[in-house]
């Protein structure tokens, strides 16, 4: 696989996992931002990292860019990559997802974004399984997008990274991985299983 410049927008839980799990685990260049430029959280993560900061300019010239801000920030997320045309990861989850007809944030994104390639993953994947994936088995990470190719690529990074991917199918089914992923947050918290629960899906031969 060549090597992709990767920018990781969100440094918060889940965005922290996702550049260390890219940076730590893979090949591929890394940077990394917050909700503004110098952000607290962005400049801590990118001396942990040894990574840079990106700019305005390095996100638009990024190869794959991960949206890993809270669903109330898609908007503004999708201003920065406004004109972008690269491969867009969307993490992001409502609380609110596969309620009374909402459609996912990767579908959000993908409206907003139009000349922008989407991809759904990791969505049912919790931070600390991502930047701890555990010995046992290999957690699944779904991948949905309408875009084949660039479902390919995330395939191809998503196995570089420790996971088992899954084709998820088109983005419209971004909803259900999504929905999986509020489930994910449901399990750890009111079935207390904690933070390291998580799905593996296998076929039963
Ligand atoms: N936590 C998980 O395990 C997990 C798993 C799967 C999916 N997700 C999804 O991932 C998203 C982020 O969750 P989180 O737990 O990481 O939240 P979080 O800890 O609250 O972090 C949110 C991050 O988003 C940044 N941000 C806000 N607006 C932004 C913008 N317009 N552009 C760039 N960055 C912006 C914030 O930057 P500043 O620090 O500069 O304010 C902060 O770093 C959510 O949609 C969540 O549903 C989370």
């Amino acid at each position: 696989m060549q090597k992709l410049n990767i920018s990781v927008l969100g440094t918060g839980d889940m965005g922290s996992a996702i550049a260390t799990a890219m940076s730590k685990r893979t090949g591929h260049s890394v940077r990394v931002r917050g909700s503004k430029a110098g952000s607290a959280s962005a400049i801590k993560l990118s001396g942990e990292l040894g990574v840079s900061e990106a700019t305005e300019q390095d996100i638009l010239d990024s190869d794959v860019v991960f949206v890993v801000v809270p669903a109330a920030a898609i908007p503004q997320a999708a201003t920065t990559l406004s004109g972008y045309r690269g491969i867009v990861i969307s993490v992001s989850v409502s609380g609110d997802v596969g309620r009374d007809g909402l459609p996912s944030s990767s579908e959000n994104i993908a409206k907003a974004l139009p000349g922008a390639r989407v991809v759904n993953a990791f969505t049912s994947v919790w931070s600390n399984v991502v930047r701890e994936p555990g010995k046992l088995e290999k957690t699944s990470v779904f991948v949905c997008s309408d875009d084949e190719e660039a479902k390919a690529t995330i395939v191809e990074l998503v196995k570089e990274a420790g996971f088992d991917p899954i084709n998820g199918g088109k983005l419209a089914m971004a909803l259900y991985a999504e929905a999986m992923g509020m489930f994910t947050v449901r399990l750890a918290t009111d079935s207390g299983y904690g933070r390291t629960i998580t799905f593996r899906a296998f076929q039963a031969v």
